[in-house]
């Protein structure tokens, strides 16, 4: 049996294309650098491009965006989780004209390194576990994208899968994929969202694939081609994604962000405060300091700090 993948060394990260579904916050700042309540929609990309085990991230940028650069700089270090500071590598390639998904993981031929990389998508944010650790884990062969199910209406929105054999578990063989199928033409209701692990092949494909849907190369008409040579798996991920390029999304991303948080503080680890120096006594009943600012009981259990 092949062995698993535990690390993608090479994770591209696409941000620049138009954004015209957020305007007219786009107008001005990119949709990568909205925020999603404390922090920008790309650091997401970021942490979980460390935590997959990334030595080099390539952000794909174009010339009407230059503040990503500013954000990100030339490295990383994760500011949560299993892999905070662990340094990757930030490249970045211009993409001239946003020519579609496709375009732009092709303008970076021959700068990943060896193997499989992995693509994430900033704007669909994945909250709960890494999306693309999840997926390194799983991955035997070939390539694999995220799937999940969506409303039958929704299918013209996305890639849509085609599968062979019956759709159950976490890595679902597939026969084909879809993109943006008109209505009632879909061939499942299970879609692909914004995480990849591509060959190095692909690369050959995208530059021979035809403009399709939007009139853009499509990263899915080219993966479609691959199916042919080698294995795809919809890879059903545990967390819950948020498409923060729609306005509704990005909000819900906020308020789950902000939920996250709160329960992180709820769970810090406790200790017991010591009273202040600046505690006055004759205050302390009323809990107020000498100043007459309110003031924790010194016999209060606090919170760490964050
Ligand atoms: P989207 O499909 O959301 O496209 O791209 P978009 O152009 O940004 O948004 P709308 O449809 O106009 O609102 C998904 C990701 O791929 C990047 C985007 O920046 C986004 O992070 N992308 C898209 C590129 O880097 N280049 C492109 O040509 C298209």
């Amino acid at each position: 049996m092949t062995q698993p993948i535990t690390r993608l060394k090479t994770i591209i990260i696409p941000a620049a294309g138009k954004g015209s579904r957020m305007l007219p916050a786009t107008q001005v700042t990119a949709k990568e650098l909205l925020p999603v309540y404390d922090r920008p929609v790309i650091q997401f990309a970021i942490d979980e491009a460390i935590e997959a085990g990334a030595e080099r991230i390539i952000v794909v940028v174009c010339d009407s965006k230059p503040a990503i650069r500013e954000f990100l700089g030339d490295t990383a270090i994760a500011s949560t989780g299993m892999a905070a500071g662990t340094p990757a590598e930030i490249v970045y390639v211009n993409q001239k004209e946003p020519l579609g998904l496709g375009h732009a993981v092709l303008c970076c031929k021959g700068m990943t390194l060896p193997g499989p990389f992995g693509v994430i998508l900033p704007d669909d944010i994945i909250l709960g576990r890494s999306c693309m650790s999840e997926m390194a884990r799983s991955h035997r062969e070939g390539q694999m994208i995220a799937a999940m199910k969506v409303p039958e209406e929704d299918t013209c929105k996305y890639g849509i899968f085609t599968f062979c054999g019956p759709v159950s578990g976490i890595c679902i063989p597939v026969n084909g994929i879809v993109e943006k199928p008109p209505r009632g033409q879909a061939p499942s209701s299970i879609a692909a969202v914004g995480r990849y692990i591509l060959q190095p092949m692909i690369f050959e494909i995208l530059g021979q694939t035809p403009k399709g849907a939007g009139g853009e190369v499509q990263l899915t008409d080219a993966i479609a081609i691959a199916t042919r040579s080698v294995p795809l798996t919809a890879f059903q991920f545990s967390g819950v994604r948020y498409d923060c390029g729609t306005h509704d999304g990005l909000l819900a991303a906020a308020i789950a962000r902000q939920a996250s948080l709160k329960a992180v503080r709820m769970n810090a680890p406790l200790f017991i405060a010591r009273p202040s120096a600046r505690f006055d006594r004759n205050s302390k009943a009323h809990g107020k300091d000498s100043a007459g600012s309110l003031h924790e009981p010194a016999s209060r259990v606090l919170r760490g700090p964050k």
